[in-house]
């Protein structure tokens, strides 16, 4: 008992001291860069700053993060890693598969991560049986946006089905309006791609083709089916759409250029930071079908030199998970917090939707990963259906073909 106490009384005494020497300092590197996203990202600088920390910013632009991930291998191959690192999905595993990655277990343990997160989400924060990343959010891709005002003026309501959908496309083009914001980039095609595989397959068939990557699933008519309707959307994007940033594509809708967008909700916090308000200036509803596609944020902790850097990660991802920056960040991203625990009453009516949509998709089996957003498939597979879906949505490949292509690459990449 009394030894105990005396171990106690000097472990406490040991990590006062370190915390005493070790000022807390953290190069992150993200790909935060919009309106929305650096109001967001300014939070956990603020919070990182008020508990003694000092934040090296490097900010990588480029939405989806394909630019973030080319400087991050740039990075830890001239063996300098930055201290902290927007990374999500396998590719955590894939970093620590090369031995990179540091262990934020002892924070985890400490901080009850095992009781206040949702288990299909600690899983991804998991490598073999410790923790290596802390979840900042939870982002739902499968999303429409649009304009209030243009719906309303064009007698129009959200659409329902995919086939709602391209009915008020028609009619809002006859009227002169784009129907659809869109930036081509790989990733955003990508990200249309898989709410048009959730909408018209279902979760069952979008686990099977974009998950499982079974060949039938891929080649199926039900995947032809999906490339038809991407080659229809295609026709409801305006010509200068080619290389178009996601934000812009936003702005599109909010200052009526635009009617729709299809896009996770990071737009909602584009919205926001231009004072729109949800419900009024600016409608939300899920892409048609059933289903949720998540898609979580997270740091990831590289192995650095230091107990400064070393006292930064803890701090960092002590902070990340923590109450208050799980609802004040979130509030300004446009996700919903990852903790079960915030209360959710002072979010806005989409962020309400998701969380109760979630639930309810975590119920029904209808809870999946967004493959467009790295938290499905291993990078080789998730950029061979990309290079597909952007080929076919920029020429005139036909539906037969790009289902071939797509079971083609998929087999290749494995
Ligand atoms: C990230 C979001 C980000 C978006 C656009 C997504 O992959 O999860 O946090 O806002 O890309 O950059």
């Amino acid at each position: 008992m009394k030894y105990t106490t005396l171990a106690a009384i000097s472990s406490l005494a040991l990590s006062v001291a370190t915390i005493g020497h070790a000022e807390p300092q953290a190069e992150v590197l993200h790909w935060w860069t919009s309106g929305g996203e650096a109001k967001a990202v300014g939070v956990l600088q603020e919070e990182f700053a008020e508990n003694g920390g000092s934040w090296t910013d490097m900010p990588v632009a480029g939405g989806g993060g394909d630019a973030a991930m080319t400087a991050l291998r740039a990075r830890v191959l001239s063996g300098n890693a930055p201290t902290a690192v927007q990374l999500k999905g396998p590719a955590i595993q894939e970093w620590y598969e090369e031995g990179v990655l540091a262990d934020i277990s002892s924070v985890a343990e400490a901080e009850g991560w095992a009781d206040i997160l949702p288990a299909s989400i600690a899983g991804h924060m998991k490598c073999e049986d410790t923790w290596c990343a802390a979840p900042v959010n939870v982002h739902r891709v499968d999303w429409i946006w649009a304009n209030a005002d243009v719906l309303d003026s064009n007698g129009i309501e959200m659409p329902t089905t995919w086939d709602e959908f391209n009915a008020a496309a028609e009619k809002l083009q006859e009227a002169g309006v784009i129907p659809l914001a869109h930036g081509g980039q790989a990733w955003q095609d990508a990200t249309v791609f898989e709410t048009v595989v959730l909408g018209l397959g279902g979760p069952e068939f979008f686990q099977k083709a974009l998950v499982d990557l079974d060949p039938e699933a891929l080649t199926s008519d039900t995947m032809k089916a999906s490339f038809d309707q991407m080659r229809t959307l295609r026709g409801y994007v305006d010509d200068n759409f080619s290389g178009r940033d996601w934000n812009l594509a936003t702005a599109m809708v909010m200052n009526g250029e635009a009617a729709f967008q299809i896009m996770g909700d990071w737009a909602k916090g584009e919205f926001l930071a231009a004072g729109k308000v949800p419900g009024e200036d600016f409608l939300c509803s899920s892409t048609p079908g059933d289903g949720y596609l998540y898609n979580v944020d997270s740091f990831a902790m590289f192995n650095v030199d230091g107990d400064d850097k070393k006292a930064g990660q803890d701090l960092l991802a002590k902070l990340i998970v923590g109450p208050n920056f799980q609802k004040v960040f979130n509030m300004n991203k446009g996700s919903i917090p990852v903790r079960t625990d915030v209360a959710l009453d002072e979010f806005d009516m989409c962020a309400q939707k998701s969380s109760e949509d979630m639930t309810a998709a975590s119920d029904s089996g209808a809870l999946l990963p967004s493959y467009a957003h790295g938290m499905a498939l291993r990078g080789a597979q998730a950029g061979a259906i990309t290079d597909v879906v952007t080929a076919h949505f920029n020429s005139d490949m036909s539906s037969d073909e790009a289902v071939q292509m797509l079971a083609d690459a998929v087999a290749n990449s494995m």
